[in-house]
């Protein structure tokens, strides 16, 4: 029996259902208290170092006092010059920790664990903030009319490739040094490790291209460096996509194989997600012809790849209730993510226990324009994200045009003035 298997079996009954307020183990010998997981979401509440701010760090307060066992940390950039968005956090080589040590500290209360998710935005950044835009292949964002909004990215170098191996691998040794129980590498939602595992985007035909061993050599090496670099009882989790959900791209073959390839390294978690900025799974929306299920979108490709693996897979996407958090379990799934409702709701996993029926409200707009609707969804979740960090109550009703153009000047201040930092 490998540890993984051994680890899920130590806190569970084969024929008990199993409570999502029962503690899990991971391989590495982690405990959470219970199976309720907030997944990543970027905050952008960097202070002008990039730092977290008071604001990020009341924010992860408020989410640890309540109630869920593990909280991922909103992408954290290994690479200044290559920023998902303006008031990103990067965490380099020379970064000072002070400040990632309070983080920690302040989402760690309550007996809940924090694992930093770590990122290169590879293509995906926005053309108006200074940087590198790199890519396997020189193949930029196509969001039709909206496509300008990315940086034309150039392919990258062995020299490159090597590099950003390393600053995955000098991220995860500082995030451990500042107290972070583990890191999420990020290969899923389009960003520079998907890009490597999509043939649309990788068109590679050295050793970092074409078949799957080769487009996902960059995730291995990857995990190899930043299991090399730290302890054993820091956990190392990787989010995936089950598929991207565009023809031609990453599917649920290639997510199995990734899976059991990452199965081989000892990994401690999974998380299925799925989607890109091109076609945005995560938010329930595809582009390849196929419906996802109304809540717990990627659910069944969970099942099926948590039935094939012993190592614990996580999902998220579309749970706004306790009754679908059960369900995932009871399919096999080891623990379920958390990302829009614990933005309006942050006590969620406290709160349901008091009253099991409650159902978050999910924002809701309806527009043409399916590109401009995404961002409006994102706009709304962050605006109450900023909330939460200034000690206001979330806000479920509010106005979706209000909140986009908030968002976007929001972004034009951050834009200028992580714009001038870089100069
Ligand atoms: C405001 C916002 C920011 C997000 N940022 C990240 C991120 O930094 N990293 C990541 O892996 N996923 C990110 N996501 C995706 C979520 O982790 C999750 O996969 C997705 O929202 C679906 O889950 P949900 O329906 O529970 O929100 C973000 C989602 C939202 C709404």
């Amino acid at each position: 029996m490998n540890a993984a298997t051994q680890a899920s079996l130590s806190s569970e009954q084969p024929d008990d259902k199993i409570s999502p307020y029962s503690s899990f183990s991971f391989p590495n010998g982690q405990l959470v208290k219970n199976r309720i997981v907030k997944a990543a979401m970027e905050e952008n509440l960097s202070n002008s170092e990039l730092e977290p701010s008071d604001t990020l760090i009341q924010l992860y307060q408020t989410w640890s006092a309540g109630g869920a066992g593990l909280l991922l940390t909103g992408n954290v950039m290994v690479d200044a010059r290559a920023m998902t968005g303006p008031g990103g956090v990067a965490l380099e080589r020379d970064t000072p920790l002070d400040r990632f040590i309070i983080w920690a500290k302040a989402a760690q209360s309550n007996n809940t664990k924090v694992w930093m998710q770590i990122n290169h935005p590879g293509r995906q950044v926005y053309a108006n903030m200074n940087g590198v835009v790199l890519a396997p292949s020189a193949v930029k964002v196509d969001l039709g009319k909206l496509s300008k909004l990315f940086g034309q990215p150039e392919a990258m170098s062995e020299t490159q490739i090597e590099e950003v191996i390393t600053r995955f691998g000098d991220t995860a040794v500082n995030a451990e040094h500042a107290g972070f129980n583990g890191v999420q590498i990020h290969a899923a939602h389009g960003y520079l490790v998907a890009q490597f595992l999509s043939p649309r985007v990788n068109q590679r035909t050295d050793q970092w291209g074409g078949d799957l061993t080769n487009r996902a050599r960059l995730l291995m090496r990857i995990v190899d460096e930043v299991k090399a670099r730290t302890n054993r009882d820091f956990a190392v989790s990787v989010k995936l996509n089950s598929a991207d959900f565009q023809r031609g791209g990453f599917d649920e073959i290639d997510a199995l194989s990734v899976v059991q390839m990452l199965a081989q390294k000892g990994i401690d978690m999974v998380e299925l997600s799925g989607g890109s900025y091109e076609a945005p799974a995560m938010q329930g929306m595809t582009r390849d012809g196929r419906t996802l299920a109304r809540e717990a979108y990627f659910l069944e490709f969970a099942r099926e790849i948590a039935q094939q693996t012993a190592v614990p897979i996580m999902t998220t996407g579309g749970i706004t209730q306790l009754t679908t958090v059960q369900q995932v379990l009871n399919d096999g799934v080891q623990l379920v993510g958390l990302a829009t409702a614990l933005a309006i709701r942050p006590d969620v996993p406290n709160h349901w226990q008091q009253h099991p029926n409650y159902q978050v409200p999910k924002p809701q707009v309806s527009w043409q324009n399916k590109s401009l609707q995404a961002l409006a969804v994102m706009a709304m979740i962050k605006r109450n994200l900023h909330r939460i960090g200034r000690g206001k109550a979330p806000k479920f009703l509010m106005s979706p045009v209000l909140s986009l153009m908030n968002d976007q000047w929001r972004k034009m201040r951050l834009t200028k003035r992580y714009n001038q930092r870089q100069d």
